[in-house]
């Protein structure tokens, strides 16, 4: 009897706990209870005056698919209000985004570290909310409903980012604002704003009108894209764009009201086809090179010893330090090719005249000079890994793409993680009919693995690491929707990295819970890649497998063939320093060839045309079926890839 008691006790406490609502970044502790609250046409809410923003969002959110108008309640008041929005110091051990969140059927009361810290409990309302509640316009009958739970929660790392390159290919201040929108629902922090590059100059900078007026245009798309991917041309029919000031500060405080930071990139002293193509007289040539700055452009790199190069910087940066109220000013630093300093009188000059040795140094003086006046007004300054080559300057943060981690941590500076292995958004995410990327191949659960502090960086070390960031590279990225689906979800699963305990991460659990996020972005009309199953890899090529020269490689394929149809091959480089070549790949039943696909493809760095359509019309039972293609490596033999197949009917 006792027993039976026992076991229908338990029976009726699970029937009345709710399944966990879906939240990306998972919360660090939530309860859930049986029953829920419902926002009416009545509901009340209260906050104080310096949560006025915060209210005004959530009374917005709700507002605007169900006509309800929030009434707002004075701070004190007799009867407290149904949503409470609350500052609780208490909170502020656990940092400024810190909050809790208690939902009962009679109200909802969200308390923060900072406003910051209610701005993120007000995304985790959004997400127990349904999707509608994304609709800019009202929707007959939603349900306006928000499950009991009790969360506590707060992020593991301050910075969780994306960084956008809008030189390669430009974006418009609405397709800017409506990725903040989404990284928003995730809780992201930073938004890193690659704004200059050798393909474009994106920023009006008063003192210099040229930088925009044409270093903001180029005569066609570029980089073998097809001129419709993209809207963003001129009257004249040229590539391009950039944002005016008031852009940038309309940009920036859409950000600030999402409590994102921007951070704003102006690279140097590489990267600078833009500005030389207008200023050449900063270059060490001193001249005009190239006619137009199309992705024919390879990087460009300032003279380092003409101060006016410096003088021409500074009054760049001064006007950039007005726009971004941000602590941070990223300065590029990566890739500088040495090749001119090398050559040119003037930087070999600086280099005796400030005792350097070689280029390399001479970059470090760059960085630190620049440094000194980022400092001087009372900025910081960040940079790309090669920062540190030739010395880091004295309190610059690095920003790890290839390396330097561990080293730079270790030396006391701040690092921001965003290794190309993991976070590299605009390498490729599936084998199987993906738009063309640059190449590598970053899948989602390869995102959702990433651990922001390195392995081998010692404990006292691990305070340096900031968080971490996706970037978003946009070479071959011309459009929003596509630029939307390289960002999502792997974005959600950056922002599950940083934000969510690591104990606490679950990759299929994190995949059940993106159905909420993706339910959220289709009423939101963000783009994003939905789940697919990848086939299991059936065979591949290793390294010291394949030769610099094409030839002929046979693979067995059986078990991938069964009906009468299409079927997509594809090759997908996985690690090493080669690229693979494929000239054909031919369907074999039997020995005997009964399909063909001739055609160029690579997989590597740079991965082009990598997938084989090969058809069988008569399926035989019982045959050994192989796939047959002709490979070969480029420049060497460390080529490591797999290939996988799936049927297409
Ligand atoms: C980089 O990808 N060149 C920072
Ligand atoms: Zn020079």
């Amino acid at each position: 009897m006792r027993t039976m008691i026992r076991l229908m006790t338990a029976l009726l406490a699970i029937s009345t706990m709710a399944a966990e609502p879906a939240i990306v970044p998972k919360t660090v502790e939530m309860t859930v209870n049986a029953g829920s609250f419902t926002f009416t046409a009545n509901t009340t809410i209260s906050g104080s005056r310096e949560l006025g923003n915060e209210a005004t969002y959530l009374a917005n959110l709700i507002n605007k698919p169900t006509g309800f108008l929030l009434k707002g309640l004075p701070e004190i008041k007799q009867h407290p209000a149904d949503v409470q929005l609350e500052i609780d110091s208490s909170l502020a051990g656990l940092g400024p985004e810190a909050y809790t969140l208690s939902v009962t059927p009679r109200s909802i009361v969200l308390k923060g570290a900072s406003p910051a810290g209610v701005f993120r409990g007000i995304q985790t309302i959004r997400l127990l909310l349904p999707p509608q509640i994304e609709s800019r316009t009202k929707v007959a009958g939603i349900a306006c409903d928000v499950p009991d739970v009790e969360i506590k929660d707060y992020p593991r790392f301050a910075w969780r980012g994306l960084m956008l390159d809008v030189s390669r290919h430009f974006f418009a201040k609405e397709e800017v604002k409506k990725l903040l929108d989404a990284m928003a629902l995730q809780k992201m922090s930073t938004f890193h704003w690659h704004l200059v590059d050798d393909n474009g100059w994106r920023i009006e900078i008063k003192k210099y009108p040229k930088l925009t007026q044409e270093g903001a245009w180029r005569k066609e798309i570029g980089f073998g894209l097809d001129p419709k991917s993209s809207t963003t041309y001129g009257p004249d029919g040229r590539y391009g764009g950039f944002y005016t000031q008031d852009d940038i500060r309309e940009v920036v405080a859409y950000a600030a009201a999402l409590h994102i930071t921007v951070i704003p990139e102006i690279e140097m002293p590489g990267h600078a086809g833009a500005v030389l193509s207008v200023y050449p007289e900063f270059s060490c040539e001193g001249k005009k090179l190239s006619t137009d700055m199309g992705a024919g452009v390879h990087a460009s790199v300032y003279c380092a010893g003409n101060d006016d190069a410096f003088t021409f910087v500074q009054n760049v940066l001064t006007e950039v330090f007005a726009l971004f109220p941000g602590k941070y000013v990223h300065i590029g630093g990566d890739e500088v090719p040495k090749g001119n300093w090398k050559k040119c009188p003037k930087c070999q000059e600086r280099i005796k005249a400030e005792g350097l040795k070689g280029e390399h140094e001479l970059q470090s003086y760059f960085i630190r000079r620049i440094e000194k006046f980022v400092n001087a007004n009372g900025k910081t300054l960040i940079g790309w890994s090669e920062i540190r080559e030739g010395g880091l300057a004295k309190n610059a943060a690095l920003m790890d793409w290839i390396g330097g981690a561990v080293e730079g941590a270790s030396d006391g500076h701040d690092v921001v993680m965003s290794p190309t292995s993991h976070c590299y958004l605009d390498y490729a995410q599936g084998k199987h009919g993906e738009p063309r990327s640059i190449g590598g191949f970053v899948p989602l659960k390869k995102v959702y693995d990433f651990e922001p502090i390195p392995a081998k960086l010692k404990p006292e070390f691990q305070k340096h690491i900031l968080g971490a960031q996706g970037n978003l590279w946009t070479e071959y990225i011309a459009s929003p929707g596509h630029m939307e689906y390289m960002a999502f979800p792997r974005g959600c699963a950056i922002a599950e990295d940083t934000w969510t305990p690591a104990k606490e991460k679950n990759y299929e659990d994190f995949r059940a819970r993106l159905a909420n996020i993706f339910a959220h972005f289709d009423v939101m009309g963000v783009n994003y890649r939905k789940l697919t199953e990848e086939p299991k890899p059936l065979a591949g090529w290793k390294s010291g497998e394949t030769k610099e020269t094409f030839a002929p490689q046979t693979w067995d394929i059986s078990s991938q063939i069964k009906d009468a149809g299409k079927y997509e091959v594809a090759f997908q480089y996985t690690g090493g320093t080669c690229r693979l070549d494929i000239e054909w790949a031919t369907l074999l039943v039997n020995g005997k060839e009964v399909a063909r696909d001739t055609h160029a493809g690579q997989t590597g760095a740079s991965t082009k045309n990598n997938v084989y359509k090969l058809k069988l019309d008569a399926p035989v039972a019982g045959a050994k079926y192989e796939l047959q293609a002709s490979i070969r490596s480029d420049g060497g033999t460390d080529s490591n890839g797999d290939i996988t197949v799936q049927f297409v009917k």
